[in-house]
C-alpha cells in the first residue's frame, strides 16, 4: 500500500492526545487539528541545538543507575523542540544485563545515504536515545514502543531469540534496531529513527541531548525549526508512558 493511502486514525488519537501532554499545552491547537501527515507547524525553531539536562519530574537529574535496563515502561523526553518526544533507553541483553552500543553507519534506505551512530553513552555505554516519532507517519508511544531481547512483537515473527531488542511501530508494522542506531529492519518506513546524541557526565552521571543526528524528524521542516523552542536554561523532563500498543 502507498504510503499516501494510509490513514493512520488510531495512531493520530494517540498523537494528539500525547503531544497535549509532552508539550504542555503550548503547541497549537489549530495545528493539532491536522491529520498525521499534515503536522508541519509554521517555520519557528531555534539557530542550533540547545545541551539540555535530563531530570525527572522532580527537577533531579537522571542519572545511568536511575534508568532500568531493557524497563517495560516507556521513558520519553522532548527534545531538541518541546514537543519532540525521544525514547531514552538502557539497552539490555536477554538476561538483563547491559549491552554495550557500538558505532554504526546507519543507511536511509529512501536516499542511499548514510549517517555515522556514535553508539551508547553511561559506564556500560547502554544508554540510547531516538525520536518516538515513527518516520513512517508519524505515530508515537505507546504505539511505536520498545520490545526487550525476547519479548514477542506483537503481529510480528520477531519472537523469543529472534527479537535482539526491537522498537516496532503497530500502526503499519515498522521496526527498528536501536542496537544499530535504530537502522530500518521492517517497512513501510524508509527512514531510520533520528538519532539523539547524548552526553555522560563520569563525575555526576547526568545525562544531557546535544543534538540529533539522521533523517529530518518526522512531521518537521527541519531539525530544529517546527515546535516551541526551550527557554534558555532549560532541563528536559523524563516521563514515562506505561500504555501498550
Ligand atoms: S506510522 Fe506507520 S508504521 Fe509507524
Amino acid at each position: 500500500m502507498a504510503e499516501g493511502e494510509i490513514k493512520p486514525d488510531k495512531g493520530r488519537r494517540t498523537f494528539l492526545k500525547a503531544m497535549m501532554v509532552l508539550s504542555a499545552g503550548i503547541a497549537a491547537a489549530g495545528v493539532l487539528k491536522g491529520a498525521a501527515t499534515d503536522i508541519i507547524t509554521p517555520f519557528f525553531g531555534i539557530s542550533s541545538f540547545p545541551t539540555l539536562t535530563i531530570v525527572d519530574t522532580t527537577g533531579k537529574p537522571i542519572t545511568y543507575n536511575s534508568i532500568p535496563v531493557n524497563t517495560p515502561t516507556t521513558w520519553l523526553f522532548n527534545y531538541p523542540l518541546q514537543d519532540e518526544p525521544n525514547f531514552l533507553l538502557n539497552l539490555g541483553d536477554s538476561s538483563g544485563a547491559p549491552v554495550s552500543v557500538g558505532p554504526y553507519d546507519v543507511l536511509i534506505p529512501a536516499t542511499g545515504e548514510t549517517y555515522s551512530f556514535k553508539g551508547g553513552v553511561g559506564p556500560n555505554n547502554s544508554i540510547v536515545a531516538y525520536s518516538a516519532i515513527c518516520q513512517h507517519l508519524g505515530c508515537i508511544p505507546p504505539e511505536i514502543h520498545y520490545y526487550p531481547p525476547g519479548q514477542p512483537v506483537p503481529g510480528t515473527a520477531f519472537s523469543g531469540s529472534s527479537n535482539p531488542g526491537f522498537i516496532h511501530c503497530s500502526c503499519h508494522g515498522s521496526t527498528y534496531d536501536p542496537l544499530k542506531g535504530a537502522k530500518v529492519i521492517t517497512g513501510p518506513t524508509s527512514r531510520p529513527l533520528p538519532n539523539t546524541v547524548l552526553s555522560y557526565d563520569q563525575t555526576t552521571g547526568k545525562i544531557s541531548a546535544v543534538k540529533v543526528v539522521g533523517p529530518t524528524i518526522y512531521g518537521k521542516p527541519s531539525n530544529l525549526s517546527g515546535g516551541t523552542p526551550f527557554p534558555s536554561n532549560a532541563t528536559t523532563t523524563v516521563v514515562t508512558n506505561t500504555g501498550e500498543p
